[in-house]
């Protein structure tokens, strides 16, 4: 297929891990929170859209993350990609996708999406956005009230930090706001086995 995508990050970390997940959970309802060029949401299109119609949800600023400007990547041809990518997707598939592509902020467009009233509505929500702590837990529990029980919420780069910065700042990672909220949902959440690199919850009561 004419994909385009300049970086690997999904296939060398994720996929081989959803391979075994995603068709035990077999999501209809999904929202991920940072979509770059649409890796992961090209993945879940194409191995759930074979088998029945999707709705799916994308949320970006398409303007990068702190690690991301200060690497200069042009983001502008990174949400070209996204549209061009979701679209060869989409049109490979047998069944119709619902993409909705919300640009902004992630708290905000969270908060909007309850606001309309769609807390429980997910089946599953992937968390890849900002790497901030602080923004990851806010993603964390914002997304989790999307979450309809019994559905599942993933988090990205659990494990992740700036390799190139020695002394960085603690909080520059997800890790720490991913262990805060685990800890203070954990009545509320199974954790599944699975590699660690990223870590994956299933949503037991609201
Ligand atoms: C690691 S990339 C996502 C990768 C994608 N899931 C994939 O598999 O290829 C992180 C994305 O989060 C976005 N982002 C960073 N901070 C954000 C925020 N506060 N709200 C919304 N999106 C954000 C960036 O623009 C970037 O595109």
């Amino acid at each position: 297929m004419d994909f385009h995508f300049t970086v690997d990050w999904f296939q060398s970390t994720a996929q081989a891990t959803w391979d075994q997940l995603i068709p035990q959970i077999d999501p209809t309802r999904l929202l991920e929170v940072g979509s770059y060029e649409g890796a992961s949401a090209c993945y879940l299109v194409q191995r759930l859209a074979a088998t029945k119609p999707i709705e799916l949800y994308c949320v970006d600023t398409w303007e990068g993350g702190i690690e991301h400007q200060e690497a200069t990547i042009g983001m502008a041809g990174v949400e070209a990609r996204f549209d061009h990518n979701l679209g060869v997707a989409r049109a490979a598939v047998a069944h119709p996708v619902e993409l909705v592509k919300l640009k902004g902020r992630s708290d905000l467009v969270l908060a909007s999406l309850l606001a309309e009233g769609k807390a429980g509505h997910f089946d599953f929500v992937y968390i890849d956005g900002s790497h901030q702590a602080p923004d990851v837990l806010c993603d964390a529990v914002l997304g989790f009230r999307l979450l309809r029980v019994g559905g599942v919420l993933v988090f990205d780069d659990y494990l992740w930090h700036e390799h190139a910065i020695p002394d960085s700042d603690p909080l520059r990672c997800p890790k720490p706001a991913i262990d805060a909220f685990a800890n203070l949902y954990f009545r509320k959440l199974s954790i599944l086995r699975a590699p660690l690199y990223q870590l994956y919850a299933q949503k037991l009561s609201d």
